[in-house]
């Protein structure tokens, strides 16, 4: 009982801040990161796999964006030395994290584990972040909306729960 009321409370204070909360999503800046990363060459083109980067996806909540103690094993030497490569190696000589910016993320008041979805579900990266294996810069949109909608759908086509409490703390 104690949960649907604070569902309730969430639900009156969301409707009352909807229209910020939609535009923070349909933004119109466009979103720099601090190196402009290149996917399709780093998963496409050398078929690093996602693993190698993002560490924490199969055992952990988040997934992780990786820095310089994981760029640092390929870029701790400039290689052709082209522009985004010398930025790379700058941050890794000088012991500088990358301050990269998140563009997926779940309220505070959700519960989204990747190991249960990618480690024990055994899903695609895909079905939620789309090909990550073909953009040549960072992504600027989710692929998949974070909305509870499209997880409530995924959940009813594979027979999982949609009990609120499974999914809100
Ligand atoms: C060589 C390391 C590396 C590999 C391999 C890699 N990534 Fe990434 N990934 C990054 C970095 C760095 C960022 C942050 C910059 C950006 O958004 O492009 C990132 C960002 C992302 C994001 C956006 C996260 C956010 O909240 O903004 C997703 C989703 C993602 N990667 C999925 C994948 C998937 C799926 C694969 C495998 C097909 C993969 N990555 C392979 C380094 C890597
Ligand atoms: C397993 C090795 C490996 C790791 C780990 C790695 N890279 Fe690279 N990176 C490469 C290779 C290979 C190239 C391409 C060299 C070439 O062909 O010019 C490259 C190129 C780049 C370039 C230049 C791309 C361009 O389009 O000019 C950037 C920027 C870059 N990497 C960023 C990163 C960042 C940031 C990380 C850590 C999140 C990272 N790399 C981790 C191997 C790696
Ligand atoms: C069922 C949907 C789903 C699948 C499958 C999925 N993700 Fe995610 N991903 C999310 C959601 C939701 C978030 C936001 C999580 C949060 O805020 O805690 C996210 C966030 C991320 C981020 C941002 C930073 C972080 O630390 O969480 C990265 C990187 C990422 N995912 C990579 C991956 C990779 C790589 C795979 C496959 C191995 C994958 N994801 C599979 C839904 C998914
Ligand atoms: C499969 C996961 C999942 C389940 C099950 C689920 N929710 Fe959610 N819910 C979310 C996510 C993710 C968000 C945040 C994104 C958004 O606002 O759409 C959210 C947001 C909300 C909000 C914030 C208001 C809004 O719509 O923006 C309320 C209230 C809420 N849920 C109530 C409930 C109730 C009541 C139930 C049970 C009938 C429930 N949820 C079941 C995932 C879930
Ligand atoms: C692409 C399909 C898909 C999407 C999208 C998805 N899920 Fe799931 N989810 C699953 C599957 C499949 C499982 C069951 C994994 C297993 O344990 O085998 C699961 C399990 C879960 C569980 C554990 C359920 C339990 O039994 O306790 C939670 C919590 C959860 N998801 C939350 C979320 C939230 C929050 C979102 C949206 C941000 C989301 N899921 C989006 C497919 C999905």
């Amino acid at each position: 009982m104690k949960k649907i009321l604070i569902l309730l409370a969430i639900a009156l204070g969301a409707a009352a801040g909807a229209y910020v909360v939609s535009s923070a999503v349909n933004r119109e800046e466009k979103v720099v990161q601090p190196i402009s990363f290149n996917h399709a060459l780093h998963a496409g083109k050398y078929k690093i796999p996602c693993m190698a980067c993002h560490q924490r996806v199969m055992m952990g909540d988040r997934a992780s964006i990786p820095n310089i103690e994981v760029c640092g094993a390929c870029h701790s030497t400039p290689m052709k030395k082209t522009p985004g490569e010398l930025q790379v190696y700058q941050y890794v000589s000088q012991h500088k994290q990358i301050p990269w910016y998140s563009i997926y993320h779940v309220p505070d008041y959700v519960k989204f584990s990747h190991r249960r979805h990618v480690g024990i579900g055994k899903l695609d990266c895909k079905l939620c972040h789309g090909d990550m294996t073909q953009l040549t810069a960072p992504p600027q949109t989710q692929f998949l909306q974070i909305k509870m909608q499209n997880c409530w759908n995924c959940h009813v086509k594979h027979h999982v729960t949609t009990d609120c409490s499974h999914c809100h703390r």
